[in-house]
């Protein structure tokens, strides 16, 4: 409201010497902790149920963090019912206290920022600073989406209804700020939700579910639901109760989902290829300072990572660009999440296949600028990778990796570079480097991708200032952008109601 106008939250600032005695007090108290066995939670209870799954630590090699229970068919059911029954009530509560609760997660999230940094840490093998960020995010969730239905604005006539149940499947890459994002907005807008975390990091998904229902969301509101069984998850999501789905995976899972059923209202932010055009006029301290970042940040496990770099001949060719970026990669610190220090981090569980190439393949042309290795014989922890010469059209330029890796590939013009970049499936996001304002106008129009990002990295998208969502494939029926204008009022149905003249 006016009163009370949308601020992003601020990271921590880890330079200050109290906040790095309070980190260093955290790791330590949360590497040692251990959990009980997770219930599942429908039907507004707890259940432990028969089968229970393993958790690990990607920076721990065999290390058991802990267990959790997963649900079955009838227990899908009760959760499709109970969500169901408890909606009209939820919806009848009306947009002010649905806000403040929405407000009140705010204030948890910021209460507990400690415990969740300690969480994904453990579950997702993300680096302190990496976890912090996702905290500020789902905390600017939160304060956006308590006031966007004011702010949206009505039209005479026009009247909303929920969806009803809303099914949120997140990813594990971003374990806490995507679900949390995804809840929140189906839940501002008078649907109830079952939370079905990703297999991989379930213990984030369940402090996230205790901070709602700690907020205020009731039991029945919010369910908490991780299955492994695929026959169970598509008797959930394919059901007729279910209003919408929220996805955050591979665009062969959305693809996937709508074979169970043709008509689901999916929301999916799926796959990406992104790349970073460094042209001549670029400042080149700067692309490359981003470019390590977006590549190697969260060990390349963003949707939004920059995976290829094309570069202008001149730049591309220079001692002084190839030996600036080797180094700025090079001097990255890889190491377990625990480590303070640590800026590139395990990924998430051993190398799929895809990846496995992507880190130790070269295809005909290609050379190393700098060649991965495994570290600390832990299988998930692996140093940068940079590979010179890729061409378009190759295994690598087609190819979602979502690891440590980055390609390179030279070019002519701009007008070139700008060709190579949108001859992809995807369009998530897409960067452009260049101090020429003439270059900036001429990529700005031309370039097919949902985030457009001029001398910035291409990760790390801010709420409200730079709403989050792709194109091509890299999105399945999201019209809205996370963390953007509209993207509550999407989980409505929109009525307008007409007079008879
Ligand atoms: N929103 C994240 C980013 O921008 C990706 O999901 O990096």
């Amino acid at each position: 409201d006016a009163q009370h106008p949308f601020q992003n939250t601020p990271n921590t600032d880890f330079s200050i010497p109290a906040n790095r005695a309070w980190i260093e007090r955290l790791v330590a108290q949360w590497k040692t902790k251990t959990f009980d066995t997770l219930p599942i939670t429908v039907g507004g209870q707890e259940v432990q149920t028969e089968t229970v799954v393993d958790g690990h630590d990607p920076s721990r090699p065999g290390h058991l963090l802990y267990r959790y229970s997963c649900g079955d068919a009838s227990q899908v059911e009760l959760a499709l019912a109970t969500a169901k029954r408890a909606q009209t009530g939820w919806d009848a509560l009306g947009i002010t206290k649905r806000a403040e609760i929405l407000r009140s997660f705010a204030a948890v999230a910021a209460e507990e920022r400690g415990d969740l940094i300690g969480v994904m840490m453990g579950d997702a093998g993300k680096a302190v600073v990496e976890s912090d960020a996702e905290i500020s995010e789902a905390i600017d969730f939160a304060e956006y989406y308590s006031r966007s239905l004011d702010t949206d604005g009505w039209y005479d006539g026009t009247s909303p209804t929920a969806l009803g149940v809303v099914v949120v499947t997140p990813p594990w890459n971003f374990p806490y700020a995507i679900p949390a994002g995804g809840c929140l907005a189906a839940l501002m807008a008078g649907n109830t939700v079952i939370l079905k975390p990703a297999p991989e990091t379930v213990l984030t998904a369940w402090y996230l579910a205790c901070q709602l229902w700690k907020a205020g969301v009731p039991r029945d509101v919010l369910q908490f639901l991780p299955l492994i069984d695929g026959e169970n998850g598509t008797k959930l999501l394919s059901d007729d109760r279910v209003g919408a789905v929220v996805l955050t995976g591979a665009y062969s899972t959305a693809q996937l989902f709508k074979s169970w059923k043709p008509n689901m209202r999916l929301y999916a932010e799926t796959s990406g290829k992104n790349s970073m055009i460094i042209s001549s006029a670029a400042d080149l301290d700067l692309a490359i300072k981003d470019l390590v970042q977006g590549a190697f940040g969260h060990a390349g496990q963003k949707c939004s990572a920059t995976s290829l770099a094309i570069v202008q001949r001149d730049v591309y060719e220079s001692e002084q660009f190839r030996s600036q970026l080797r180094d700025a990669a090079a001097s990255m610190h890889v190491a377990s999440a625990w480590d303070l220090t640590a800026e590139v981090t395990p990924i998430i569980r051993e190398p799929h296949a895809e990846l496995q190439r992507g880190l130790t393949q070269l295809e005909p042309g290609e050379t190393w600028l700098l060649e991965p290795k495994m570290i600390d014989n832990n299988p998930c922890l692996w140093s940068p990778g940079i590979r010179l010469g890729v061409k378009p059209g190759s295994w690598y330029h087609r190819t979602e990796c979502f690891g440590p890796v980055l390609g390179i590939i030279p070019v002519d013009t701009l007008d070139e570079a700008i060709a190579i970049q949108n001859d992809s499936e995807f369009g998530l996001t897409g960067g452009l480097y260049s101090l020429d304002v003439d270059e900036i106008a001429q990529w700005r129009d031309a370039v097919e991708v949902g985030n457009a990002y001029i001398n910035r990295s291409t990760t790390g998208a801010i709420v409200q200032r730079q709403p989050f969502g792709g194109w091509k494939h890299s999105s399945v029926g999201t019209g809205a952008k996370a963390g953007g204008p509209n993207y509550v009022a999407s989980f409505k149905h929109w009525q307008q109601t007409s007079p008879s003249v």
